[in-house]
């Protein structure tokens, strides 16, 4: 039980709020901590309060994804606490559990992912608070560039705590038709996954072994490669989500990322797909669009810290925008 005073320091913080917001001043509350310290009465009023999350936190999360109408299934989050056991975060409002992060520590970079906030506790400071929490478990680990991929909503508050644009994805839906020919990859063997990872690691500059081996191993007949004379070109990987099933990552060198998008789609005939495309591959874009698939919505991926120099040209599917 909380005390009738914090109680009422509580109600009365309300209240200058409410009073603040018809008069046209309306402060992003969390930004005001490095000015008057208020996040630790605010943290110890109980209003926010950020914890660890666990595999209980699980229907939380999924209650928040459908919510938000986002594809990721109970798989997606056990693999994010697997993952990171001890940067994924639970944001409370009033001691209500209403928010999520994760984080995802590749070597020297590290992503954050799955920032939500229930409908109802929005634009309160949570995701503020929540982002907050995870820089500052990230900046202990010491990683040199933390990167995510913002969607419209969450772009404002990202910039707010430094992070700045780097190139935009868009995300294409729909139903895949008949009629995509086959283009001559094959499944990959469980022996190759090392080799996929450092062809992956080369390409994208990051060493995503950790999520790799994790997304192929939950779904091996989802990976796919393709080889010229010997040498491995690329590879795509799928996986299934609860609106939709996901075509990525999908990293090659051209002409073979085409070839692996269009052995992906054709194995979806009929099925509805998400592909995030970075807008600068212009030839996935086209086949995307050749294949009638629709924008749904874009994402800016966005970066703190040291730049990462991937290159959007061999990224012919991002692997959504909670894994980069
Ligand atoms: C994007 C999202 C996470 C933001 O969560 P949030 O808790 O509302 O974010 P915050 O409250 O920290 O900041 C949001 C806004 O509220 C304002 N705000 C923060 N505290 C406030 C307070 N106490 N009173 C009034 N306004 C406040 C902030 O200044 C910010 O203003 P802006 O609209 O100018 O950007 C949330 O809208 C959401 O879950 N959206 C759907 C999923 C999504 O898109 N996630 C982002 C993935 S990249």
């Amino acid at each position: 039980m909380r005390s009738s005073r914090t109680g009422d320091i509580r109600s009365s913080l309300r209240r200058l709020k409410h009073t603040l917001a018809p008069s046209g001043f309306s402060p992003d509350w969390s930004s005001c901590v490095p000015l008057c310290d208020c996040r630790r009465i605010w943290y110890a009023l109980g209003m926010i309060s950020i914890r660890g999350m666990t595999i209980t936190d699980i229907p939380l999360g999924l209650r928040l994804t459908r919510q938000a109408g986002w594809n990721q299934l109970e798989a997606d989050w056990l693999r994010f606490l697997s993952m990171q056991p001890q940067g994924c975060f639970v944001g409370e409002l009033d001691g209500q559990a209403v928010a999520t992060t994760v984080t995802c520590t590749l070597g020297p970079v590290a992503w954050i992912a799955m920032v939500l906030v229930e409908t109802a506790a929005r634009r309160h400071g949570v995701a503020t608070a929540l982002l907050r929490h995870a820089l500052g478990f990230l900046d202990g680990e010491g990683v040199r560039t933390i990167r995510l991929d913002a969607t419209a909503a969450g772009q404002p508050v990202y910039e707010r705590l430094g992070f700045t644009p780097e190139y935009r994805l868009t995300r294409y839906e729909g139903i895949v038709p008949e009629g995509m020919a086959p283009g001559g990859t094959v499944e990959a063997v469980q022996r190759e996954y090392r080799e996929i990872v450092a062809f992956d690691q080369e390409m994208t500059g990051t060493p995503r072994e950790k999520m790799l081996l994790r997304l192929f191993e939950e779904s091996p007949q989802g990976v796919r490669i393709f080889r010229r004379g010997g040498r491995l070109e690329g590879y795509v990987s799928l996986r299934k989500g609860a609106n939709a099933t996901q075509i990525g990552p999908c990293i090659a060198t051209s002409p073979a990322g085409e070839v692996l998008l269009c052995d992906a789609l054709s194995l979806c005939t009929g099925l509805r797909v998400f592909i995030d495309i970075p807008c600068d591959n212009a030839p996935a874009v086209g086949l995307a669009g050749r294949c009638g698939l629709q924008t749904q919505r874009q994402f800016t991926r966005m970066c703190r810290g040291e730049p990462v120099h991937d290159q959007p040209a061999s990224i012919y599917a991002s692997s959504g925008p909670e894994k980069g």
